[in-house]
């Protein structure tokens, strides 16, 4: 068969495609420099400034703020006036960029220097198999994750994740007993402890910093517990009425163990909710998704790679709604509803037990 002819215009479109990811990933450097040194606090609060000017209110070296600034121009982020020689960060790209809201995606940033950390295990890892163990992300991975999901948590926790499911905040107010699985630090029972002070909460995870971190930041809440606890493990006497779940399934070794172990634990009537990445399980339907490229990638460089460590399936990130749903029947949920993208990354799951 003879070979197509080389098509011109399309190597050079994916030349263009190849500048702008380099650029990309560019920025994204610059971006994370910028997030640890506080420079975007810094100009977030002055209007046009020189370079000295910002360097010395952010208590910085003069020449490297020039030279990251120039980064900044040129992707975009920082505004230049050539005559002045200043720098402006308009307010519009500054409240993407500093602050405790959701809006600040610099915390998506912040997972590039880990992600490259395991580089070596990883390529290691499509020799020879196997994965990269979850104590290899440790200890910068709680507090990520923490400083991730801290916003969400106190913006969305009770108006979305808890609030769009009919029928959950009512039974909170009156008093049931609650478990969070991979609950990292903590934070969305210590939220609830102190909203429903007539229900009872515990939070399982494997993470004795998370655990450490969440006993300290419950301190006086008299119904938080939590507990150095493997979920593939979870053994309860005492049912639960509702068990949550926040972006903690999908890297299980033993997600279908999980999931069933979690339906055991839930007494008659109960509730599981699940807050899992928003995406199809076809690769076919996430193609021009935003964000799917940074999907896969975290898939790969974590999520995945901590499942297949343990021996498990490395369901990925982005094992979607198709697989997720069924999965929950087959662990014995008899009602599913899925929400579909209930904040700008995830969708939730609603399971009942149905007894
Ligand atoms: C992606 S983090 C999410 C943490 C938290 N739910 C949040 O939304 O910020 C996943 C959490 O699950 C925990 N985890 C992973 N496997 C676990 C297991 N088998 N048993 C208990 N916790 C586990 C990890 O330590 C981590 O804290």
């Amino acid at each position: 068969m003879p070979e197509a002819e080389f098509d011109r215009a399309k190597a050079k479109a994916f030349t263009q495609l190849m500048v702008r990811h380099l650029e990309g990933a560019a920025v994204s450097v610059m971006l994370e420099i910028g997030r640890r040194v506080g420079l975007f606090e810094a100009m977030a609060e002055m209007g046009p400034a020189t370079s000295e000017v910002i360097a010395e209110t952010a208590g910085l070296n003069e020449r490297y703020v020039r030279e990251w600034l120039a980064a900044m121009v040129c992707g975009g982020i920082v505004e230049y006036t050539a005559a002045e020689h200043t720098y402006r960060l308009p307010r519009e790209h500054a409240a993407g960029l500093t602050g405790s809201s959701t809006r600040n995606l610099t915390s998506m940033v912040e997972m590039f220097p880990l992600m490259n950390r395991v580089i070596p295990e990883v390529a290691q890892a499509f020799r020879t198999g196997g994965g990269v163990p979850y104590s290899a992300y440790q200890p910068d991975f709680t507090g990520l994750m923490d400083r991730r999901s801290r916003p969400r948590f106190d913006e969305l926790l009770f108006s979305a994740y808890l609030g769009k499911p009919e029928g959950i905040i009512p039974r909170l107010e009156a008093g049931i007993r609650v478990a969070d699985v991979g609950c990292g630090t903590g934070h969305c029972i210590t939220l609830m402890a102190r909203r429903f002070p007539k229900s009872t909460f515990v939070g399982y995870d494997i993470s004795e910093e998370g655990i450490a971190g969440a006993r300290a930041a419950a301190r006086g809440l008299d119904n938080a517990s939590f507990v150095v606890q493997d979920i593939a493990k979870l053994e309860t006497r005492a049912p639960f009425d509702l068990i949550t779940a926040f972006d903690a399934i999908h890297d299980q070794a033993d997600p279908a163990g999980v999931l069933r172990r979690i339906r055991a634990a839930l007494g008659r009537g109960g509730t599981f909710l699940m807050l899992d990445v928003c995406a199809s399980s076809e690769l076919a339907d996430n193609i021009g998704v935003p964000m799917a490229p940074y999907l896969y990638t975290m898939s790969t460089m974590h999520c995945m790679s901590v499942s297949l460590a343990a021996g498990g399936p490395g369901l990925g990130t982005a094992w979607g709604h198709q697989v997720a749903t069924r999965m929950l029947r087959e662990a014995g949920f008899r009602d599913v509803q899925l929400l579909e993208r209930v904040d700008p990354a995830n969708s939730l799951y609603v399971a009942r037990s149905g007894d």
